[in-house]
């Protein structure tokens, strides 16, 4: 897919299609007006009949409109004249997309930047409209050949703008498709398989990303490098297992020797429970376990391909969770790198367990930044459900700063405390601390257990179990969450430092 920028007359454009919005009410957006006044009318009176109402997603094509060159207009919902939502915006430019995907136009024009959403600029509705389109073309065939494109897809797309735009418009066109194609590959290994997506293929994946960039450096530890540097909690998770573990270190180098930011992503490749083993009832979904991860190879793909002027480190610990005669035990203690001992009592909280011990192995990045990702706890789902990330952090202005992120890219997070308070849940009587904290406040006791290794730096995590993915329905699969969110922290963090 390719996007351009255009500020023609849109009445005189070479193109397959002219995407223009219409609103409740029989309104028109300007674009709309444009072409309704090029055509003596014609869209008011198709709005008369009332096959289009302006629900936002609603589409209408036209065909040879009079006055117009191009041989389609698509006709677009986006509700009430003076308030889009953020939501009836996306819905608006996926519906947009999808509908230019599957008509006969490989090329098109949007002018769907000319709808009024609140607060936001031109060039965050570029944006959303390059990754929208990118997202809404991802189509999972690995596994299921059968699954097929459109025959004649979209393949060239032009955002409509003022002249005074172009450039600006231009560069957001550009970041937003990087997202949206960072989003994809991030659903992608969501979506795979258990069977296929395991630890070792997470490593491969992650050297292929730094074949295709010389910007980016993949090392990975295997478990006789990880027994040696003395990763005695992530090993536990990975002794229940015959798939081998893998430390997954991907280096982007964008800004010399500047200090990195550290991102440590969860890729847990099946979450059976081990031991504490998991009800049938909806296990397949484990296979997503590994979604933190995939979200630092979306965002690592993103920067590298956008070229940012920052470091980013990517670190992956990686292993399945299974029963085995040999797997962890309720009760077990085991040493982490940092020298902790740590009383496992529920198997089936390994998150933190892997990411205990690769958080402590960022320290040797000297990191000016570490988040980490991941789907840790099922109960930030009925705390947030699956629209909102929740955010934990040992620093404030880390913590507004991802605020904000989330706000920008429209990838939210919400923040729960850290408090003291809560650190006394993890106490152990036989060890230095305990895997679980008990029945209440699930998330807040697992970011203290991550909390206890991060002392060194500025740290704040992320628990996407609710939002990394859509359960159960036909929807069902991997969302590409927090991508957009963790590429706009970075292209925040490289604009305040200019
Ligand atoms: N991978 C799960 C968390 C999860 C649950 C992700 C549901 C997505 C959907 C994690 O490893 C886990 O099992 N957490 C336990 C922790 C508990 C044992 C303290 C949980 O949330 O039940
Ligand atoms: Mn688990
Ligand atoms: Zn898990």
């Amino acid at each position: 897919m390719q996007y351009f920028v255009t500020s023609d007359d849109l009445t005189s454009l070479q193109t397959e299609s002219i995407a223009v919005a219409i609103y409740d009410d029989k309104a028109l957006s300007p674009s709309a007006e444009i072409l309704d006044k090029a055509s003596n009318g014609a869209i008011k009176r198709i709005l008369e009949t009332g096959d289009l109402t302006g629900k936002p997603g609603q589409t209408l094509f036209i065909h040879h409109l009079e006055g117009v060159s191009s041989p389609r207009v698509l006709l677009i919902g986006a509700g009430k004249a003076d308030s889009c939502s953020e939501n009836d915006f996306n819905t608006a430019t996926t519906a947009c997309a999808k509908a230019l995907d599957s008509s006969g136009a490989q090329t098109a024009v949007s002018c769907l930047t000319d709808i009024v959403v609140k607060d936001r600029s031109v060039a965050w509705k570029a944006r959303q409209i390059a990754t929208n389109t990118a997202t809404s073309q991802y189509l999972f065939t690995q596994t299921k050949p059968s699954s097929k494109r459109n025959e004649n897809p979209l393949t060239q797309l032009s955002i409509h703008c003022s002249d005074s735009e172009v450039a600006e418009i231009g560069q957001a066109v550009e970041r937003g498709a990087a997202i949206g194609e960072g989003m994809n590959l991030a659903r992608n290994l969501g979506d795979l398989p258990g069977n296929v997506c395991t630890p070792s293929y997470l490593a491969e994946q992650a050297i292929s990303i730094g074949q295709q960039y010389p910007t980016v450096t993949t090392t990975i530890l295997e478990e006789a490098d990880m027994e040696a540097l003395g990763m005695g909690s992530l090993l536990s998770v990975s002794r229940g297992s015959r798939q081998p573990a893998k430390l997954i270190t991907m280096e982007y180098k964008g800004a010399g020797d500047a200090k990195p930011v550290v991102l440590v992503g969860k890729g847990l490749t099946f979450d059976a429970g081990g031991i504490s083993l998991k009800p049938s009832q909806g296990m397949d979904e484990m296979k997503y376990d590994m979604c933190g991860s995939a979200s630092v190879f979306g965002t690592i793909d993103a920067i590298a391909k956008l070229g940012l002027p920052i470091n980013v480190v990517g670190v992956v610990p990686s292993s399945e969770n299974m029963p085995d005669g040999d797997a962890n035990k309720p009760g077990d203690i085991v040493t982490s790198m940092a020298g902790k001992t740590i009383e496992i009592l529920n198997t089936d909280a390994e998150g933190r367990l892997i990411l205990c011990d690769a958080l402590t192995y960022s320290e040797r990045f000297d990191p000016e930044i570490v988040i980490d990702i991941a789907t840790l706890t099922g109960a930030i789902i009925v705390a947030l459900g699956s629209t909102t990330t929740g955010l934990m952090s040992n620093n404030q202005q880390l913590a507004d700063d991802l605020l904000k992120a989330g706000h920008d890219s429209f990838d939210r997070a919400w923040q729960l405390p850290l408090w003291d308070d809560y650190q006394p849940l993890l106490d152990s009587n036989f060890a230095d601390i305990a895997n679980i904290g008990g029945k209440e406040a699930g998330s807040v006791t697992a970011a203290c257990f991550l909390s206890r290794f991060t002392e060194k730096y500025t740290w704040a995590h992320l628990d996407i179990a609710g939002t990394a993915w859509t359960s159960g329905g036909k929807n069902k699969g991997a969302s590409g969450r927090p991508v957009p969110m963790l590429v706009q922290y970075l292209l925040n963090r490289i604009e305040t430092q200019n």
